[in-house]
């Protein structure tokens, strides 16, 4: 059995991985640790709260002592670090919360870890890093895939803060034996992704009949992920993936973002026609007036720095570690429209904040991002 503490597990990916890890490893003990920042949300973590083993912790990686005590009192053998801030246009507008939670709040963590497996009790243990491919910069058209010995090229504040995470995880194994292993991972998609991402972005500005923004000529490519895999991925590192290892985990799935808008649209026009309800409940949809959702889309100024393309070679976790993703793009992103369809109240809860009235009332007022 094992007992991990996830940093970030209220977020979009952690909690898909906290389902996830229940659903295979029910007897684990989960501890998730989440500051929630604009971008947490415990309602993502409803279907779990009440279980036997699941813990909820609202505090901050920075916290150090926080994150020892949790070590100690749940005898911790994994970390799961998934807390981040991970907006890309965020990051641009206020660089500093990425460096305080990424740089910082990472060495924090790594700290902690530090004290109380080498220094306190010696047992076994992982601390396991979730990173993303922008660490790698932006390929050109013909470029090959990003690989794990691709040089380092964050454009981003956003991708430069994860590269410095990358690289005191990395230091932490060389220079103190801490057991770690760090994963890159391309874009991912799918349940409680908040909307100010590309994908949950476009499905609710169809849904409210408003512009779908489309940064720069749309040629923009991204690797598209759906994040059970990304998921699945991370548990394969776990249990067979080599400490002080690195993995690329990605979809083998380039798009680029006009073809993505238009592939969305597409299939929400279908839902439309095919399910009467929606015109009511979402009367501002351009399908209720007979116009189709790609009339919505707007080409905006573009994102600064706006990396050209990402694509990853996953072939090492293919060959290490026998991962091959088991989502086909076509149902991924069916699933993910259904869900985001039948989950209205989680995402227009998240949109407007007013589920902060009832954070405040169940944990205080702390600063959030
Ligand atoms: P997210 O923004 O949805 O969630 C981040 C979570 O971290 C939130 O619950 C937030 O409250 C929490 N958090 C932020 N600052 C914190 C702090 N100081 N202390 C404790 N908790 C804090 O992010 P995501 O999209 O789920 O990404 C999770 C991780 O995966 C990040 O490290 C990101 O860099 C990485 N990643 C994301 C993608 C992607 O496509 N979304 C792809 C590859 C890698
Ligand atoms: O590659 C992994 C990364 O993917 C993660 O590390 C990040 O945490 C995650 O946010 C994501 O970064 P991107 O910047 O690629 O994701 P985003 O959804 O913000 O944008 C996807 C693409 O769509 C990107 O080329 C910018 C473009 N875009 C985005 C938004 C929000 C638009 O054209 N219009 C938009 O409104």
């Amino acid at each position: 059995m094992s007992k991990i503490l996830v940093t970030g597990g209220a977020g979009f990916i952690g909690a898909n991985f906290v389902h996830y890890w229940r659903g295979e490893y029910p007897a684990d003990v989960l501890v998730v640790l989440d500051a929630l920042t604009y971008a947490g949300n415990p309602a993502s973590l409803e279907a779990v709260k009440e279980q036997a083993g699941f813990h909820f912790v609202h505090g901050n990686i920075l916290d150090q002592a926080l994150v020892e005590g949790l070590l100690r009192e749940h005898e911790i053998d994994t970390i799961v670090h998934f807390a981040a801030e991970s907006h890309v246009d965020r990051s641009i507008h206020g660089p500093d919360a990425f460096i305080e939670t990424n740089i910082v709040g990472t060495h924090s963590m790594l700290k902690a870890a530090r004290e109380v497996w080498l220094a306190g009790s010696g047992r076994e243990h992982r601390f396991h890093h979730v990173s993303t491919d922008e660490v790698y910069g932006s390929l050109g058209p013909a470029d090959p895939p990003f690989t794990e010995t691709t040089a380092y090229a964050p454009n981003s504040p956003y991708s430069a803060s994860k590269a410095s995470s990358d690289h005191l995880v990395r230091s932490y194994h060389h220079t103190y034996g801490l057991q770690v292993s760090t994963s890159n991972c391309s874009n991912n998609y799918g349940p409680y992704q908040f909307p100010e991402k590309l994908i949950p972005l476009i499905i609710v500005n169809i849904l409210a009949g408003k512009p779908l923004p489309v940064y720069g000529d749309g040629q923009n490519i991204r690797d598209w992920l759906y994040v059970d895999d990304h998921c699945r991925g991370i548990d394969l590192i776990l249990k067979k993936g080599e400490v002080g290892g690195v993995y690329n985990i990605g979809g083998n799935n380039e798009w680029t973002n006009i073809d993505i808008v238009k592939l969305v649209c597409a299939l929400m026009d279908e839902c439309f026609a095919r399910d009467e309800a929606l015109n009511v409940r979402f009367p501002a949809a351009p399908e209720v007036v007979g116009r189709q959702a790609e009339s919505l889309i707007t080409y905006v100024k573009d994102r600064p720095g706006h990396d050209r393309r990402y694509a990853i070679d996953a072939a090492k976790c293919r060959a290490e570690l026998g991962y091959v993703p088991r989502e086909s793009f076509a149902t991924g992103i069916r699933k993910t429209i259904a869900w985001m369809l039948e989950n209205e109240s989680w995402w227009r809860a998240v949109m407007d904040g007013s589920y902060r009235n009832w954070l405040d009332s169940h944990y205080g007022r702390m600063r959030r991002g």
